[in-house]
C-alpha cells in the first residue's frame, strides 16, 4: 500500500511538449489533481476524465483558495493508495509556494515528491531566442521576483542586481516594471541595457517586446502585454540578434510531424 503522497508537479511554462515525461505520466494516472490558474489548457488535457480536477487559481471574478487553504486541502485529500497531484506552473520550488505547501505536509505526515518542470525562465528565454548565460555577454543569472504588496516598497539589492555581466530575469514584475527599471538604472546599469518582455511565453499566444531598459515598460504597455509576462534584462537579449530575418520552426514538433519524422 501507498502512504499518503502528495506529487508536487511542475507543468512547465504552458506548451505541453515541455512537460516532463514524469509529469506527464503522473497526470494519466492521478486521482486528483489540484492546480493554479498558470497551468495550460494542453497540460489540463491530459489529465484522465475520471481524476477530480481542482481548479485553486484565481479566475476574474471569482475567489481564489488561500496558500493555507490549499495546503489543508491537499492534507485532507492525501489518502493511501491515491495518486493526489498538486499542479503547478513552470516549476514548482520557483516562486510557486511549493516549498511551503511540502513543509505543511510534511509536517503533516505526508509524503511528498517533487517533479520539477521547466521554469518560466528557461522556458521563454528559449522560446525567444535569447539564451540566458553567453560568452563574453553574462556569467551568471539571477531569478527575481517583482511583486509587493501596493503599499509596500519593492525592496532587493539594487546594487548587486546592476549588474552588466549578469542577465536578470524578473517573474511577476508586470506591475512594477517601470519603479524595478528606475531602480536598476539608479543603481548604475545603463539604461541602454536590452531588455525583453515575453508574455504567454512557449504557447501559441505567445509575444516577445524588445526595448533598451528604460523603455521596456512603455513598450510593454504600448503592446498591451498582459499576464504572464516575464522580463529579461541584459546583454543577452541582443546575443542572438542576427541583421537577416532568421528561419523559425513552425511550431516545435508540428514541423517535423508535417515533415513525416514523429
Ligand atoms: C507565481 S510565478 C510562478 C512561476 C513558476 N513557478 C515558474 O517556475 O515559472 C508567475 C510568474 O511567472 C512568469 N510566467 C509563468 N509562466 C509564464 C509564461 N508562459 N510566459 C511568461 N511569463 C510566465 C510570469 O512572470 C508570472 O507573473
Amino acid at each position: 500500500m501507498q502512504p499518503p503522497t502528495v506529487h508536487l508537479v511542475g507543468a512547465g511554462p504552458g506548451d505541453p511538449e515541455l512537460l516532463t515525461l514524469k509529469a506527464a505520466r503522473l497526470l494519466q494516472l492521478a486521482d486528483v489533481v489540484v492546480h493554479d490558474r498558470l497551468v495550460g489548457e494542453g497540460v489540463l488535457a491530459l489529465i484522465q476524465p475520471r481524476a477530480r480536477r481542482i481548479d485553486v487559481g484565481k479566475a476574474p471574478g471569482r475567489h481564489a483558495l488561500r496558500q493555507e487553504e490549499i495546503n489543508r486541502l491537499l492534507l485532507e485529500l492525501a489518502a493511501p493508495d491515491r495518486v493526489v497531484v498538486r499542479l503547478k506552473g513552470g516549476d514548482p520550488f520557483v516562486f510557486g509556494r511549493g516549498g511551503e505547501e511540502a513543509l505543511f505536509l510534511l509536517r503533516h505526515g505526508i509524503a511528498v515528491e517533487v517533479v520539477p518542470g521547466i521554469t518560466a525562465a528557461a522556458g521563454c528565454a528559449a522560446s525567444a531566442l535569447i539564451p540566458l548565460t553567453h560568452r563574453g555577454l553574462a556569467t551568471g543569472v539571477r531569478f527575481v521576483t517583482g511583486h509587493c504588496r501596493e503599499d509596500e516598497p519593492l525592496e532587493l539589492d539594487w546594487h548587486g542586481l546592476a549588474d552588466p555581466e549578469t542577465t536578470l530575469v524578473v517573474y511577476m514584475g508586470l506591475a512594477q516594471i517601470d519603479r524595478i527599471a528606475a531602480r536598476l538604472i539608479g543603481a548604475g546599469l545603463p539604461p541602454a541595457t536590452p531588455a525583453a518582455a515575453i508574455a504567454e511565453g512557449t504557447t501559441a499566444r505567445e509575444r516577445v517586446v524588445r526595448a533598451p531598459l528604460a523603455a521596456i515598460g512603455e513598450a510593454a504597455r504600448a503592446a498591451r502585454l498582459g499576464s504572464p509576462t516575464l522580463f529579461v534584462i541584459g546583454r543577452v537579449v541582443e546575443a542572438l540578434a542576427v541583421p537577416l530575418e532568421a528561419p523559425r520552426p513552425a511550431a516545435g514538433l508540428a514541423r517535423l510531424e508535417v515533415a513525416g519524422h514523429a
